[in-house]
């Protein structure tokens, strides 16, 4: 135990039905892994017969949120049941659990339904003007490239900066282009959905607060598998979609604000509770036009509540596994399927070490027929780009990721 303090992972409905005592399912030492399969037999129980490693498309729902989701759409049968102050106290919640998640205020967090949205709010709302610039990395998944094309009705140009040989963000170029005045915007993933590459935000936030342009993030890509402390790393905006590695309904998602930034921006689309004073729900009349000095001046209410109340249990299991654990977790599992490429001569596609991320592409001959087989043998995983993505998650296993390597030798 390293006198490390015990951490109590509940289980919810699942752990009950199973017989696990009241609220706590099993426990963990903070100093080591979690039980990887007590979390598949109650969190994931389909993973009994299917090798699920298409994270980076859509993330399953973990048993307790399916479980809430059930829960909340019976009250929403019989709306009686549900109270306006707690559905807010509910969205309050949620902005807490994700300010812990990444390191920020739950001031700066705006609930939104995807990533795309915090993207092009940002777009709109950034005090940008003609003759300024946007840089992209090219290869960028297109929710971080069009918002920013669409500025051209405004004069702001993208700029899309070629990738590195190895088809990854070219940080050194992209560093050189922000010493160019007219740059005002650095709009980047944090980690790329068709390779895995992890850009270092340290040296991007330090040199953005250099030049001075604004650093938008979309993290869709890596929150949920790596850790992200944007107290200690600045960013201007930072947008994020559950649906993936936080393991959340679709419908559910946030975009951060730095808080300097929030009075600052005027967002071009706003909900009816934007403004200040408009949670009271008896004088919606007194029209207030002061948009709120917090992030939720940039929420489009009404929001999916179902979605966030899902959110809320996703959340819960992924901060008490720990994401440093999750990250850790991962790691381990690439081994398999990176020996086997480094034996067949197949190329990886995804960076190794510090720019690596829980993604592995790679990229045999004949990647189509390997990718049918690999759907033959109940793993699923995508073809991006050319090559087969696996992103395994928090629940997956070596012996699974054996059983990929076995499947891509079988030819
Ligand atoms: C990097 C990246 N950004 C955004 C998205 C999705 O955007 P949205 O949440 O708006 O659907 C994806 C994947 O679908 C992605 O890989």
């Amino acid at each position: 135990m390293n006198g490390k303090p015990e951490e109590t992972i509940t289980g919810g409905p699942a752990a009950e039905s199973r017989g696990a005592s009241a609220g706590s399912l099993f426990t963990v030492d903070r100093s080591r892994s979690y039980d990887v399969d007590l979390l598949r037999s109650t969190e994931f129980p389909w993973t009994s017969d299917t090798v699920y490693l298409n994270n980076a498309s859509i993330g399953p729902l973990p048993e307790r949120t399916r479980l809430v989701l059930e829960e909340f759409n019976r009250g929403r049968a019989a709306p009686h049941k549900l109270h306006d102050r707690e559905l807010f106290a509910m969205l309050a919640d949620t902005r807490g659990k994700i300010a812990r998640l990444i390191g920020a205020a739950a001031e700066e967090i705006a609930l939104t339904v995807n990533t795309g949205f915090g993207i092009g709010m940002a777009a709109r709302a950034l005090p940008l003007e003609p003759g300024d610039i946007v840089l992209v990395s090219d290869k960028e998944f297109p929710a971080n490239v069009y918002p920013w094309l669409r500025l051209e009705d405004r004069g702001v140009s993208m700029e899309l900066v070629p990738t590195t040989a190895e088809g990854w963000p070219d940080e050194a170029r992209l560093l050189e282009r922000l010493r160019d005045s007219r740059v005002r915007v650095l709009a980047v993933s944090l980690v790329q959905f068709s390779n895995g590459y992890l850009v270092d935000l340290d040296r991007l936030s330090a040199a953005t607060r250099e030049s001075g342009a604004f650093l938008v993030v979309d993290a869709i890509q890596g929150i949920g598998q790596l850790p992200v402390d944007l107290s200690r790393t600045p960013v201007d905006v930072l947008a994020c979609g559950a649906q993936k590695w936080l393991l959340s309904p679709w419908g559910s998602g946030f975009v951060y604000v730095r808080r300097d930034l929030i009075g600052t921006l005027d967002p071009a689309i706003t909900g009816w509770l934007s403004f200040e004073g408009t949670d009271d729900l008896t004088r919606l009349t007194q029209y207030n036009d002061t948009l709120r000095a917090d992030a939720r001046r940039f929420e489009l209410m009404t929001l999916p509540y179902q979605d966030f109340a899902g959110l809320n249990a996703s959340l819960d299991l992924l901060l008490s596994l720990g994401i440093g654990r999750i990250r850790d977790h991962i790691r381990t599992l690439h081994r398999p399927v990176v020996e086997w490429a480094e034996r067949s001569g197949a190329r990886i596609v995804s960076p190794r070490g510090a720019s690596g991320s829980g993604i592995l592409c790679v990229a045999p001959e004949g990647v189509r027929e390997v990718h049918r087989r690999l759907k033959a043998a109940r793993i699923v995983c995508s073809l991006r780009e050319g090559a087969i993505r696996l992103s395994p998650h928090c629940y997956n296993t070596v012996a699974e990721m054996e059983r990929v390597a076995h499947a891509l030798a079988a030819d």
